[in-house]
């Protein structure tokens, strides 16, 4: 693999950050300077700062993403990220997306694929979603939501609607498109004002509150890995 993805898979940077340390000479391959197009395998010796650079450890944390940041590993115009908020030597990224005007359940790891099988929609993780809306949805509104509605990415698929509120709802659903939540409240009339994620996967935020995280029991990740068939 390229030696940015190397050095981003061993949590050491993200690849952006990674290019630099590399173009900063701060890289060497089996003692040989690192270029950016050098690949490497698995019985190379990668060092950073002379620091030899192994497999890190396997590390899964539940964040409750406050507004305004981005859910990205890193963002090219420099904003803050939720990896940002996570501190620790083991690198973290994102599973999936959130809005960065989304608050809520994000998880991140570097368990690539852990990662890639809960957001394969083949899976259909749930994620339930707590949405304060314009104006009152009624009877047609929620129902919608329930069976079905157009998007421009295709047809949804059923979903559980629950009204908390009389603009509040209540949606857990089993897809993750892009903005899903936000198109499909605007589709039935009722935009979108506040969103946040209550639970993802099962797991909810608990006590933590916005910018709040914890690492992953052993138990929950094993209940993670059997949910995508990985135990
Ligand atoms: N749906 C949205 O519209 N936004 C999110 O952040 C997540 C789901």
């Amino acid at each position: 693999m390229r030696l940015n993805a190397f050095l981003a898979r061993a949590g050491v940077a993200s690849r952006r950050k990674a290019d630099e340390l590399i173009k900063a000479g701060k890289v060497t391959v089996n003692d040989a300077p690192g270029e950016l197009n050098t690949f490497v395998e698995r019985t190379d010796v990668v060092r950073v700062d002379g620091r030899k650079v192994g497999k890190s450890a396997l590390r899964h944390v539940l964040l409750v993403k406050p507004r305004g940041t981005i859910a990205t590993a890193s963002d090219p115009r420099g904003r803050p990220t939720v990896v940002d908020l996570v501190r620790g030597e083991i690198r973290v990224v994102p599973v999936g997306r959130l809005d960065r005007d989304t608050t809520g359940v994000l998880l991140l790891t570097n368990d690539g694929p852990l990662a890639h099988r809960l957001s394969h929609p083949r899976y259909g993780i749930e994620k339930v979603y707590v949405a304060d809306v314009e104006g009152e949805p009624g009877d047609e509104a929620l129902a919608a939501l329930a069976t079905g509605l157009e998007l421009e990415d295709g047809r949804t698929a059923p979903a559980g609607v629950r009204l908390l509120g009389p603009s509040q709802i209540e949606l857990t659903l089993h897809e993750g498109r892009n903005r899903q939540v936000r198109r499909m409240l605007e589709a039935v009339g009722h935009p979108v004002v506040r969103l946040r994620r209550s639970r993802y996967a099962g797991l909810p935020a608990g006590r933590l509150r916005a910018g709040d995280w914890r690492e992953l029991t052993r138990d929950e990740v094993r209940r993670l890995r059997q949910l995508v068939g990985l135990s």
